[in-house]
This record gives C-alpha cells, sequence and structure tokens, in this order.
C-alpha cells in the first residue's frame, strides 16, 4: 500500500523525524570505546518512551527474521551491516558502528540510520565507505520531488556506490513509510531513470544506501537477524526519512 499524508499528519510526521534524528544523534554522542551494544539498546527504550513514542522493532516479526526483533536499537558493527540485532559486544577504538532506528509516534513513523568510527582511529577505507553511503542518501534526496520516479532516485543512489567503486546488493533497499515502518513503494539502491511510480506530495520515504567494501553477498548470523558481508568486509548504512513536497523533498530526521 503507497500512503499519501494529509497537512495534519505530515506535521506529526515531522515530530516522528526530530525525534528519532535526536535520538539518533544522542545515542551517538554516548557511543564511546567500552559502550557494550546492549546498553545502547537500554538507552534508545528509555529515550523512546520518555518521548511517549512506540518503538517499530521491538515487535517487528517478518517472514525473513526469527520471530520479534525484541530489541529496540539495530546496533550493527563493521562486517554487520543491517538489522544488526543488539547482543553483548563492548565497542573498540576504531569500530565502525551503524546504528538504525525507526519509531511511531502519534500514529506516524519515521525510520533512519547513521554510521560512524567509535574512538581515535578511524580507517581512511572506512570513512570511504561511510561518505560513499551519506554522497548517495544526499544524491537520491536530490533527485527527490513531485514528478520524480523511484527509478530516477534509485539510479541517483545506486550511481553514487558504484562511481564510489562498491558493488551494489539489490536485496533491501528503501520503501515507502507512513502509519508503518515498511509500506510501498521500494526503492532500490540502484535503477533506470524515468522507470517506476511516479512520487506526489504528501509521500514518505525512507531512503537508504548501504554497502560492503568488496563485495555484494550477505549472510545471516545464528540470530536469524543479523546480516553481515560474506567476506566479514567492513560496511556502512545511512538512511534519512523524506517527505516529498509541492517544490522538492523535505529532510524529515534531523535533529531539531
Ligand atoms: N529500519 C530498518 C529499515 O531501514 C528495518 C529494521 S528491522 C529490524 O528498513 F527488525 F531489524 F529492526
Ligand atoms: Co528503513
Amino acid at each position: 500500500m503507497i500512503e499519501i499524508l494529509d497537512h495534519d499528519r505530515l506535521e506529526r510526521a515531522r515530530d516522528t523525524g526530530a525525534l528519532v534524528g535526536g535520538i539518533l544523534q544522542t545515542l551517538k554522542e554516548r557511543t564511546a570505546v567500552g559502550v557494550n551494544l546492549l546498553e545502547l539498546d537500554r538507552w534508545t527504550k528509555r529515550l523512546i518512551e520518555d518521548a511517549g513514542a512506540e518503538s517499530c522493532y521491538v515487535d517487528y516479526a517478518p517472514s525473513f527474521g526469527r520471530g520479534p526483533f525484541g530489541h529496540y536499537v539495530c546496533t550493527a558493527v563493521n562486517d554487520a551491516v543491517l538489522h544488526g540485532m543488539p547482543h553483548d559486544r563492548v565497542l573498540r577504538d576504531g569500530d565502525l558502528v551503524t546504528l538504525d532506528l525507526a519509531v511511531t509516534l502519534r500514529g506516524v513513523a519515521a525510520d533512519a540510520a547513521i554510521s560512524f568510527v567509535v574512538g581515535e582511529r578511524a580507517a581512511s577505507e572506512d570513512l570511504a565507505l561511510i561518505d560513499a553511503t551519506e554522497r548517495a542518501l544526499a544524491a537520491g534526496i536530490a533527485a527527490a520531488g513531485p514528478d520524480a520516479r523511484i527509478g530516477d532516485l534509485s539510479h541517483a543512489i545506486g550511481t553514487v556506490l558504484s562511481d564510489a567503486g562498491y558493488e551494489i546488493n539489490l536485496e533491501f533497499g528503501g520503501h515507502g513509510i507512513g502509519s508503518t515502518m515498511h509500506q510501498d513503494p521500494h526503492v532500490a539502491n540502484d535503477g533506470r531513470p524515468g522507470r517506476g511510480y511516479r512520487l506526489r506530495p504528501g509521500l514518505l520515504l525512507a531512503l537508504e544506501p548501504w554497502v560492503m567494501a568488496d563485495t555484494a553477498e550477505l549472510v545471516t548470523d545464528a540470530d536469524g537477524w543479523t546480516l553481515r558481508s560474506a567476506t566479514g568486509c567492513r560496511t556502512a548504512h545511512t538512511e534519512h526519512t523524506i517527505a516529498i513536497t509541492d517544490d522538492g523533498a523535505e529532510v524529515l530526521t534531523l535533529a531539531r
């Protein structure tokens, strides 16, 4: 299903987006060498509940997972890239962390993810990986607007990722979002311009470029959720929820 939000629900989407962006910023500030992924999860639960919001993850049980996710934030470290399930792991200097968060506030969801390196010793290849996903996201946002087609966004994202030298995996990508976290249309991280659903004001999209340094192949952890690079190489993932407006696109998941 594709939802088009009216003015009132778009206002609420702005509040949800600012909350998601704010929580991710707080988590990033607290993510230091020595922090355990389970602590990050507990902090997230608290931040969501204090805001009167609800987690989109804790009860989430899609066909590909193994029962409900049971946690509040996805924590993907180094070779883990998507759906990273928080577990008993202490962060070390130089770890590349992705935090992915989706919540619902007053009936409207927002979804965002950030990747960054913990501590002082960031490898330049890791920063390049993160930078490629951030630039791909910016290109996808720049291509979005009324009358653009999904393929225009996919093409913009995919061009940045492949020009940066990465192979693209098309199994997971962006998506429509609204009263629930995952809706149509799907937004592949590569595609052909001029193809696909034509965007309209009031549509919310979560755009989420992700890459792995030297492979496009994923493997799943024993937890049934965490997806890692098949080669053990490092990975990055950056995501924003945007709203299509009358004259372009508005990024919702920024801290106020
Ligand atoms: N937020 C992720 C996405 O961008 C979905 C995470 S699902 C979870 O689509 F169950 F792993 F939390
Ligand atoms: Co998403």
